[in-house]
């Protein structure tokens, strides 16, 4: 098992490329399976959530080579239809294989995902949605069991604005026989893509980057060829190690847009950054943050997988603030870690209250998740000293080596094979 070993202190500096995007590639790939022929999927991160979701669709038979950041995937011999508790258990966005494989194929045996790290995170809203869209639904062993001969359109109304409950209904619904609404649809930019690809596949969806997206459906799709967008958390995390450690970086991203309302709040806290068509640059020399609060909200508003990062922000700023999470109120295990570094946080009810500036001093830490690790790693990158982060394969789930990115730019960091757990 990996862990980073981080001697803080070190400015970043220079010049860094944003990977693909995970979330929206572990959208686009499971899509692949309501398409006819050959899929290419460019600009994909070899994180390790990617080669979960190839495992599972290369258990169900899906022929997938990945190089180079692109995925060739052809989906014509599937010949399984069930998404095993071992895959799913290490990745909850497993269940996307739902709403394809029930469309395509007419039915689906998908292990039911359990809790997570930070607390319950339900699937109810993909389950009622497959329902409405006349799926017959039942649980067996664990697992949620789904079948239709012939899937057909619906109203369907979220509750809860959820991006897999929108991707799932819209993967589930371009095949169905008739029409769909989703009303409270996700805007994420990952949910955007994800229905622009279906599109370009030859599904037939109105109000594309809207809370409402209206779905006709078609017989059949085929594959087509799509080029993934940047990653905004990466992004988000690395702008943030560049304020933090006082550096001057330029950021290659392609979508500085989608990370709008964070670049919003880092300029509120003083931060010199600009932003050009497709590069963000941060010049932080000498700089001292003042403090802001954030309260986490659906896009567009600031991402819940910033939350983590921003508390380790807040630990260098001027003052006190307070960082609240509205979409997942429990996820704060990064909390009593960062404090162990020297931070000054308490949690109350889903609210930080973070007390900075504090300086951190090097100590061993333990990853939880993967953002809460990402904070880890940054207040490692401040404090004086050593910093251990065990249990950096929560980072790899989701952060292309992050550790090359951070040396490129001069961070010390270095990943040990331990037998630490
Ligand atoms: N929710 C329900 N019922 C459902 C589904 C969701 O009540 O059936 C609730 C959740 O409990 C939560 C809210 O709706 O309070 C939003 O959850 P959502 O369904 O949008 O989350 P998700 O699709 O499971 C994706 C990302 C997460 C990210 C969230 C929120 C992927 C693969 N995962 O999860 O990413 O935190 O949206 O933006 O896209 C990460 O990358 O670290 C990560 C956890």
């Amino acid at each position: 098992m990996d862990k980073f070993i981080i001697n803080g202190g070190k400015s970043l500096n220079g010049r860094i490329k944003i990977s693909g995007a995970k979330n929206s590639a572990l959208a686009i790939m499971p899509a692949t399976i309501l398409a006819d022929g050959d899929n290419l999927l460019r600009n994909i991160p070899e994180v390790n959530d990617i080669y979960t979701m190839k495992k599972l669709m290369t258990h169900i038979g899906s022929d997938i080579e990945f190089e180079n950041h692109t995925l060739k995937i052809n989906n014509d011999n599937i010949d399984c239809f069930t998404a095993p508790y071992e895959h799913v258990k290490k990745m909850r966005a497993s269940v996307y294989v739902l709403g394809p494989l029930l469309a395509k194929f007419g039915r689906a045996k998908v292990s039911m995902p359990g809790g997570c790290a930070w607390g319950p995170r339900p699937i109810n809203l993909h389950l009622e949605a497959m329902k409405k869209l006349g799926a017959e639904i039942d649980l067996d062993g664990g697992y949620i069991v789904a079948k239709a001969k012939k899937l057909h359109g619906a109203k369907l109304h979220f509750d809860v604005s959820s991006v897999g409950a929108t991707g799932n209904a819209l993967m589930a619904s371009v095949l169905a026989k008739g029409t769909t609404v989703i009303y409270n649809a996700a805007i994420e930019p990952e949910i955007t893509l994800l229905a622009e690809h279906l599109k370009l596949m030859g599904a037939k969806i109105d109000g594309i980057g809207t809370k409402t997206l209206t779905i006709e459906g078609v017989d059949s799709l085929s594959g087509k060829e799509i080029t993934n967008i940047g990653d905004r958390i990466e992004c988000g995390t690395l702008l943030i190690a560049s304020a933090m450690t006082k550096g001057k970086v330029e950021v290659e991203y392609s979508h500085p847009e989608h990370l709008e309302t964070v670049i919003w709040k880092l300029e509120e806290t003083g931060l010199d950054i600009s932003v050009n068509e497709d590069m963000i640059t941060v010049n932080a020399e000498n700089f001292i943050p003042n403090p802001v609060d954030v309260k986490t909200a659906v896009y567009p508003g600031f991402p819940t997988d910033m939350q983590a990062q921003w508390i380790a922000y807040m630990t260098q700023a001027e003052g006190e603030s307070t960082v609240t999470d509205t979409i997942y109120l429990d996820r704060f295990k990064h909390v009593p870690e960062l404090n162990r570094l020297g931070a000054n946080i308490k949690v109350i009810n889903n609210s930080a209250n973070v007390k900075g500036p504090q300086k951190l001093k090097g100590a061993k830490v333990m990853s939880t998740d993967l953002r809460a690790s990402a904070s880890l790693v940054l207040g490692g990158l401040v404090a004086e000293g050593e910093t251990e982060v065990l249990r950096i394969y929560h980072l790899d789930r989701g952060y292309q080596h992050i550790e090359e990115k951070l040396k490129k730019l001069g961070a010390e960091i270095e990943r040990i094979d331990t037998k630490e757990y």
